[in-house]
């Protein structure tokens, strides 16, 4: 079973950084963050970059729809001015670049597949080519609220974690979980009770919760059997639970 820090910086430490870049992930990393979140998609020339919207509006100077624009457009936007002029010529980053990073800071990440409107298998083909031909490849942790996105990766890298994200806990959620072999829950903290986090925590599934920016909310989260919450703050977070506390 794979082993998720206690604490996950959601985005990077995107409460200091411009979420998804570099400079959040080595903040996250600075703030003694063993592990990010971030979200990995696909440009229109089918290269993998991170950005969580659908279109580069809120986290860029572009406009539009990530998918109509090919990597190159991409990597010449500034992904950091947005936030402030300490991180004007941020760029959006390639998985590529995100993997080197992380694995030389010792760092892992929970990767996010978010198709966006683009073809999730497709996504789900690069990021897996990215990963086999890296060779500085961190410990990963995948996840996506798309179905067939996690059925893919888990058919075609068994080896490789794989979590099942969700906003609401379905009913049935056992037969779906070990229908997807999925290897983690993730999901909505507002959505968890102690009872259906009791549920899952005894049925031996990592459950990883997002995002947490509270530190009282997280020791509550913590004192249910959570094994991981997603924040934007990790300093602050760290700094008040500085190992998982139950
Ligand atoms: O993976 C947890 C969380 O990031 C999911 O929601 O919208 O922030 O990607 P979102
Ligand atoms: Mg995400």
């Amino acid at each position: 079973m794979i082993d998720i820090p206690h604490i996950v910086a959601h985005r990077g430490a995107s409460i200091e950084a411009p979420e998804n870049t570099i400079a959040a992930f080595r903040v996250a990393g600075a703030r003694g963050a063993k592990w990010i979140e971030c979200d990995v998609t696909l440009s229109a020339d089918d290269k993998c970059v991170l950005i969580h919207d659908d279109t580069l509006e809120r986290t860029t100077n572009g406009t539009g729809p990530i998918h109509h624009s090919d990597f190159d457009t991409l990597r010449n936007l500034d992904a950091g001015g947005w936030f402030s002029d300490i991180y004007k010529g941020e760029r959006i980053p390639s998985l590529k670049d995100t993997l080197e990073t992380l694995y030389f800071m010792d760092m892992g990440a929970n990767l996010e597949i978010k198709p966006s409107g683009c073809d999730p298998v497709r996504l789900c083909e690069e990021v897996i080519k990215e990963l086999r031909t890296s060779k500085t490849v961190p410990p990963i942790l995948i996840s996506s609220f798309d179905d067939t996105a996690v059925a893919h990766m888990r058919k075609h890298m068994p080896d490789l974690p794989c979590g099942w994200l969700l906003e609401t806990l379905p009913k049935n959620w056992k037969a779906e979980y070990a229908c997807l072999g999925a290897s983690a829950i993730h999901i909505d903290h507002k959505a968890l009770t102690p009872v259906s986090a009791a549920e899952i925590v005894d049925a031996g599934v990592p459950l990883v919760c997002y995002t947490i920016n509270d530190v009282e909310r997280a020791k509550e989260l913590f004192s249910w059997g959570v094994t991981s919450v997603i924040t934007d703050d990790p300093a602050k977070l760290l700094m008040a639970i500085p190992r998982r506390p139950f």
